[in-house]
């Protein structure tokens, strides 16, 4: 793996272009006993408008690091710079403000509030900002014709295809206009051609600009993005490999 370009992508970019920057993160549950470290020591940089998987054995800390990266979660210690702010210390409270305002999170359960339609699902995140109703109608139907729905603003969840469902939750993610889309697994429960048009919609908004990172257990999913993260056992054991190169590594 000699000719991975890691260290030279890090030392190259900025601190203003690293949007995720993770030092030393450790993340343990449990008593002295019974310890588990999801995260052992994980130092990991993204730079703006990077498309990456995050890959690895189930149990390797791949949903532990994007709750983190995410502001749902915070580390048990190390340092997590978000957007050059440094978000490792903060409460519950400022972490809500900062992952309402920057970011959009996409799981594998679409997580959708089933009494309420498309459109009303996607205005939910903006009656914590502040938004004027009209502003919240008009920015929910934006986001929903981003992700070719404007025919299904007003069915409900169960009215919807999985694959449809899907497509509302990431107008829901990205309604605020985030710098950083983080996805679990968002094609986990989806049939191949579904895939593909969730896919379509996050490559599109990479080519936008925003930065993606993605946790997936599909080699053919990894493909779409241009670096793969690969994690075991809590650590990091490749930062950059490109598709080609993880199926090297799985073959050899
Ligand atoms: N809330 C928790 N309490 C205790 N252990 C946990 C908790 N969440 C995750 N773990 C453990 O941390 C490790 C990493 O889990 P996770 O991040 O979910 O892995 P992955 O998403 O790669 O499957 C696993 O050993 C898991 O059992
Ligand atoms: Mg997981």
């Amino acid at each position: 793996m000699t000719n991975l370009h890691t260290q030279d992508l890090i030392t190259t970019l900025t601190p203003r272009e690293k949007i995720i920057q993770l030092e030393h993160i450790f993340k343990v549950y449990g008593s002295v006993e019974t310890e588990v470290r999801a995260l052992n020591n994980i130092s990991l940089t993204v730079g703006t408008g990077e498309y990456c998987s995050i890959m690895g054995p189930s149990g390797s800390g791949k949903s532990t690091a994007m709750n983190i990266v995410g502001c749902l979660d915070s580390p048990t210690s190390g340092n997590y710079y978000l957007d050059d702010v440094d978000v490792a210390q903060m409460d519950d409270k400022e972490l809500a403000h900062i992952r309402n305002k920057k970011i959009g999170f996409v799981f594998q359960e679409f997580h959708l509030l089933p009494q309420l339609s498309a459109l009303e699902n996607v205005m939910l995140p903006m009656i914590y900002a502040g938004v004027t109703s009209k502003e919240r109608y008009d920015k929910a139907k934006k986001a929903l014709i981003r992700v070719g729905l404007e025919k299904r603003l007003n069915n409900k969840p169960t009215q919807l295809s999985g694959g449809q469902q899907q497509r509302v939750a990431i107008a829901r993610a990205i309604v605020n206009n985030p710098v950083l889309l983080l996805a679990d697994e968002p094609t986990g429960a989806l049939d191949s051609h579904t895939t593909q048009e969730v896919l379509d919609i996050f490559g599109e908004l990479n080519a936008s600009g925003m930065t993606v990172v993605m946790v997936t257990h599909e080699l053919e999913v990894a493909r779409h993005t241009q670096r793969i993260v690969w994690l075991i056992d809590g650590q990091v054991v490749y930062p950059h490999l490109t598709p080609d190169e993880l199926s090297k590594v799985m073959v050899s």
